[in-house]
């Protein structure tokens, strides 16, 4: 009997852009500021608290929730940063990273049918997250050039059938921010709706030029309607061990532990004890901003010898460069001008045009600077030939 046929339900997903530019950055040995992890080590104190909390015998299921220990920590911290209690037994749960935070939250709102207003350019996993929930993904622009949100458009895109935005600050793959102003904004218009907010905010401690990170919660009206996402693999450089953190309300962290019970169960007990023993100290996260500020510094400084042209960034570990100044790449679309960088000069972007679900060009790349600085220089040593 021949196989069943499998229909698919991501009809829309193939490789991933991330993985065909690492091909061909392999390929041509080139300087990979495509792909967004670091390429420097942890901390060994972490490895230490992790193997501590492997040999004292965190190796068996912990509880649905996450780690008791874990959970009071994160409260902790966010309510020393933000001033908003979360109750650690109740609205925190631990998950398997931030994109599986993310999926189920999704699953937990999104019926069939829903729409969830996605701003593009966006983080991968938000729209088959969504078909995968029965949803309809409406993505809205962020402004073209600046990746400013744009109210009226998002006003514009809500219908009765609005189940919930997906918001992310700091913003991959701008680098831009959110304000407290655009929060204000975003409550407002939404205020009368029953609609949730999916905030991703993995790039949390990422935030520069001495400007705090406003989450969501930031406008207390929020606060009810809001999923708040986290990941320690990006805080801590340790993006492989994939724990993270979502804060909501009690009700909605009833639904959203119903779907993480029964898909992921719980996220691995060792890391989430050792990540608990680190986060005694505040240290490693409130010095995070001044660690990647200077990295970004020192990048874009660079780039400003080079006829690309960083555009604005206020957090995570990304800048964008435009490059229609640039003779030789600006008849280029934005993947044809990724592959001729890294076949040419060596170093390896990422089009942003990958970033949305229908073709957009702005003539813009996006780099990772999450690299040891020797591999910094070497990426601008090689951009500075261009001309
Ligand atoms: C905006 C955004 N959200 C979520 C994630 C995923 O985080 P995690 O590795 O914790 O799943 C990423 C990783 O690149 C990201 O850029």
């Amino acid at each position: 009997m021949n196989a069943p046929e499998l229909e698919t339900k991501l009809p829309k997903v193939g490789t991933t852009i991330f993985s065909l530019m690492s091909a061909l950055a392999a390929k041509h040995r080139a300087v990979n500021l495509g792909q967004g992890f670091p390429d420097f080590d942890c901390d060994p104190k972490l490895i230490d608290a992790v193997s501590v909390a492997m040999q004292s015998g965190h190796n068996q299921y912990p509880l649905m929730a996450g780690n008791p220990r874990l959970r009071e920590r994160v409260s902790a911290k966010f309510e020393s940063i933000h001033g908003v209690r979360y109750d650690a037994v109740n609205e925190i749960t631990i998950t398997s990273g931030a994109t599986q935070a993310i999926l189920s939250a999704i699953l937990a709102v999104v019926r069939a049918g829903d729409e969830v207003i996605v701003l593009e350019p966006c983080y991968d996993s938000y729209m088959p997250n969504i078909e995968l929930a029965g949803g309809v993904a409406v993505p809205v622009h962020l402004k073209h050039g600046t990746f400013e949100p744009d109210f009226d458009a998002i006003a514009k895109a809500i219908t009765p059938k609005t189940r919930a935005i997906i918001v992310n600050t700091p913003h991959n793959p701008s680098g831009r921010t959110w304000t407290r102003t655009h929060w204000q904004t975003l409550a407002d218009i939404i205020a009368s709706r029953d609609i949730f907010v999916i905030s991703d905010e993995v790039y949390e401690h990422m935030v520069f030029d001495g400007k705090p990170h406003e989450s969501a919660v930031c406008v207390p009206s929020l606060r009810d309607r809001t999923f708040v996402i986290s990941s320690f693999g990006k805080t801590f450089h340790v993006t492989g061990w994939k724990i993270g953190t979502v804060c909501a309300p009690a009700p909605l962290t009833a639904e959203f532990r119903k779907v993480h019970q029964y898909t992921v169960f719980t996220a691995n007990s060792a890391m989430q004890e050792g990540i608990a023993s680190y986060l005694a100290d505040p240290k490693p996260y409130l010095e995070l901003p001044a660690f990647y500020q200077a990295k970004r510094d020192r990048f874009v400084a660079a780039l400003a010898s080079t006829p690309l042209r960083a555009l604005a960034c206020e957090g995570s570990y990304f800048v964008c460069a435009n490059y229609e100044d640039v003779p030789t790449l600006r008849d280029l679309n934005e993947r044809e001008c990724a592959e001729w960088m890294t076949r040419e000069i060596g170093v390896t972007p990422i089009p942003v045009s990958a970033f949305y679900s229908t073709p957009t060009e702005q003539r813009t790349i996006r780099f990772c600077f999450a690299k040891k600085d020797a591999t910094l220089d070497e990426a601008i040593k090689r951009i500075s030939s261009l001309v």
